[in-house]
């Protein structure tokens, strides 16, 4: 990793766009890995591997995600040859919180204990091994979580004292309809449920399609407030 000032890192990524900004950070970092949701995220994918053909790419399998998302996470590992690690949750953890609360937990008490489990606990144990990680968090996503993040952050979730992690958002300020651009100019693969009506797409039991015209997160969750959508993954962006 070559060392950098942070302010002067983001003065310099401040709207550029998603491909100069991977390539900035790709030149910057080598210990550093793309997490794919299985969703249009892809587009990481497809640049970055354009710039760094073994870019580390991995996918939290929450055991719950839609067969879509399975069979397009393989599709995307042949499509460019890549690996994409798989990352799943604690086994003991797991089976003692489904013993004690079922499968479908979430709808009563919230989305909280089930993420923390199947999401942030194993992505908190990748973290710890790279200097910094991309996301596919874009500022459209949400009006009421995702409209104060940088295109580079140190990461305050996980952050610790003794491992400082920095988190980059390349495709920050584009629109969902510039990303569908680029999908289809290039002839990327993406999930079957795009043409399901899903636009952001999560685990099987916590997402749904949307109407037209409603907003891409009123899928996600769609039992608790605009304000409480965040997994854990992006915890920093919830307002204390
Ligand atoms: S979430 O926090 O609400 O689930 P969202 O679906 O908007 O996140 O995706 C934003 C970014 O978070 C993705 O582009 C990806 O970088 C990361 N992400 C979300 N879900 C996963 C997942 N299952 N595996 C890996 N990364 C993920
Ligand atoms: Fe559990 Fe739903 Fe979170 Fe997936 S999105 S980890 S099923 S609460």
């Amino acid at each position: 990793m070559t060392t950098f000032d942070i302010d002067q890192l983001q003065n310099e990524l401040d709207r550029k766009n998603p491909r100069v900004i991977l390539k900035k950070v790709l030149e910057l970092f080598d210990n550093i890995a793309i997490s794919f949701s299985g969703a249009e995220d892809v587009v990481l994918i497809d640049m970055a591997v354009a710039i760094r053909k073994d870019i580390q790419v991995f996918s939290l399998d929450t055991g719950r995600l839609h067969p879509e998302t399975y069979r397009f996470i393989e599709k995307v590992r042949k499509h460019y040859q890549i690996d994409i690690e798989l990352l799943t949750p604690d086994r003991e953890v797991l089976d003692a919180f489904v013993k004690r609360k079922g499968l479908f937990s979430f709808y009563e008490d919230g989305h909280q204990e089930c993420c923390g489990i199947r999401k942030v606990e194993p992505l908190k144990r990748k973290l710890a091994h790279v200097d910094a990680w991309i996301t596919g968090q874009r500022k459209d996503q949400s009006l009421d979580t995702r409209q104060d993040i940088p295109e580079v952050q140190i990461d305050t979730a996980f952050s610790t004292e003794e491992h400082q992690l920095v988190k980059f958002n390349p495709l920050l300020n584009w629109s969902s309809a510039q990303v569908w651009d680029y999908i289809e100019a290039y002839q990327v693969p993406f999930n079957e449920l795009h043409e399901k009506g899903y636009i952001s797409i999560g685990c099987e039991p916590c997402t749904r399609a949307v109407l037209p015209n409603q907003h891409e997160r009123a899928g996600r969750w769609w039992w608790e407030e605009g304000t409480k959508k965040e997994c854990g993954l992006h915890a920093g962006n919830l307002k204390k």
